[in-house]
């Protein structure tokens, strides 16, 4: 194949679908490869996860920035950018973005959502999902643009709300599916440019 495309992964805690996209980037016919790992939070468990796979990883701690959201992703930009990074994959990065990021990154930023969006965009989805009643239940892959979890959508995977779930269980069977998702995804998105 031709050249892997070069991605950054931006997170904020344990990094398990930073994880799984390290180990499809480690396929040899698979097109990207990661060149950094950044985080918001120093001591996110994932940035240990990328050092031991030997990845370049950065931490840029937002509370250093008060209330200048921006300032800060001028920072975390910089960092992207620095690195050669062409796309960028949200994986868990707990912030909301400034148009500033987004515009940056408009049509190269993909995030991943834990439920069927448009169904329960923002936190808690598990809980929601279940105090709803909702019957099936997901993640979703999706582009990112100035609304929280609103950008166009490229793919979704579906588990069914069991009568006995608990928040924690459902969570658990949506996350196996998000590790094959945003991989298979982003193989699509990538082999569509
Ligand atoms: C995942 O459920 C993801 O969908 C959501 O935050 C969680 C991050 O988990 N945005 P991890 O850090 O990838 O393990």
């Amino acid at each position: 194949m031709t050249q892997k495309m070069p991605i950054a992964v931006l997170i904020s805690g344990r990094g398990s679908n930073m994880r799984a996209l390290i180990e499809a980037c480690e396929r040899p016919d698979f097109p990207a490869r990661i060149v950094l790992a950044l985080s918001n939070k120093p001591d996110a468990a994932g940035l240990e996860v990328a050092r031991a796979a030997g990845l370049q990883t950065a931490a840029i701690d937002h509370k250093a920035f008060g209330k200048d959201r921006e300032a800060h992703e001028r920072k975390v930009d910089a960092a992207i950018r620095a690195s050669g990074a062409q796309l960028v994959c949200l994986a868990g990065y707990m912030r909301v973005l400034t148009p500033y990021l987004v515009n940056a990154w408009d049509g190269r930023m993909l995030n991943i959502h834990p439920s069927l969006l448009p169904a329960f965009p923002g936190l808690h989805t598990h809980e929601a999902a279940i105090a709803a009643g909702a019957t099936e239940h997901g993640c979703t892959v999706h582009l990112v643009t100035a609304g929280v979890d609103e950008g166009p959508i490229l793919g979704q995977a579906r588990v069914p709300v069991l009568k006995t779930d608990t928040p924690d269980a459902l969570a658990a069977r949506v996350l196996e599916q998000e590790h094959a998702l945003y991989p298979s995804v982003l193989q699509d998105y990538i082999n569509r440019q």
